[in-house]
């Protein structure tokens, strides 16, 4: 559809989205991963472009086409999305939405050659990634609208209302990752928003369509803040 086709209610807005999963690598030829095909990230890069912003689609190893007029910045590890995303908010972003499912451990040597099966047991030691979320969330300057998503098995409300204080982010977007109602690898997804004053549901749909839906919301969140 032509952008015009669009309420343009995020136009002059600066949006810089992340999406996709991290690789951490491990040795040349294996990495540790995580569940994610990036399909609601880019959703939401396509839609806020869509609706009049400027957008920086900062995006894991995946196999997507470029959202028309989104800019691109492609990385691999979560050091380097934090790197990329730190670098895209300047100067001045209104919005960020971190939909990357972002790796939370990574090894703490890489191996420079691919490790040969020695023994009978292997033990990796890791280490915690950078929280990109919780930092774009708590730096000065902050974007004015700070959205994360929150991947739950189980205790969705508690554990996606706990992220949305422990990392001081705006609003969150929760989504059951287990059984039928998995978001993983569809084209469809389901959301529950939480945001400090309320929450809302968005019913399973087309994830352009859930994209465009969460950033109605976010919109009016930021309008209500000009
Ligand atoms: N996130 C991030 N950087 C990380 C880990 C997570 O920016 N190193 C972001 C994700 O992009 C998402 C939000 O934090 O927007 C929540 O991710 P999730 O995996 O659900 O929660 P975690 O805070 O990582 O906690 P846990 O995995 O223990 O549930
Ligand atoms: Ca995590």
């Amino acid at each position: 559809p032509a952008l015009a086709a669009h309420p343009q209610v995020l136009a002059g807005r600066r949006v810089v989205v992340s999406a996709g999963p991290t690789f951490e690598d491990i040795d040349p030829v294996r990495y540790l991963g995580n569940r994610s095909s990036g399909k609601m990230g880019f959703a939401i890069a396509e839609a806020a472009r869509e609706l009049g912003a400027e957008v920086v689609l900062v995006a894991g190893p995946v196999h997507l086409p470029t959202p028309p007029g989104v800019t691109r910045v492609d990385v691999r590890s979560a050091r380097q999305m934090r790197d990329a995303v730190i670098a895209a908010l300047a100067p001045q972003a209104d919005l960020y939405v971190g939909a990357a499912a972002v790796a939370d451990y990574s090894p703490v040597q890489g191996a420079d050659h691919k490790i040969k099966k020695t023994s009978a047991t292997l033990t990796l030691e890791l280490a915690r990634t950078p929280d990109i979320l919780a930092e774009v969330a708590q730096r000065t300057p902050r974007p004015r609208l700070v959205v994360g998503f929150a991947a739950e098995t189980q205790n969705l409300a508690a554990y996606a209302r706990g992220k949305l204080y422990a990392k001081n982010v705006d609003v969150i977007a929760a989504n059951a990752v287990s059984g039928a109602e998995s978001a993983f690898e569809r084209d469809d997804n389901a959301l529950h928003v939480f945001w400090d004053q309320g929450e809302t549901e968005i019913a399973r749909a087309p994830k352009r369509d859930v994209a465009r839906r969460l950033l109605a919301l976010v919109a009016e969140r930021l309008e209500a803040g000009a």
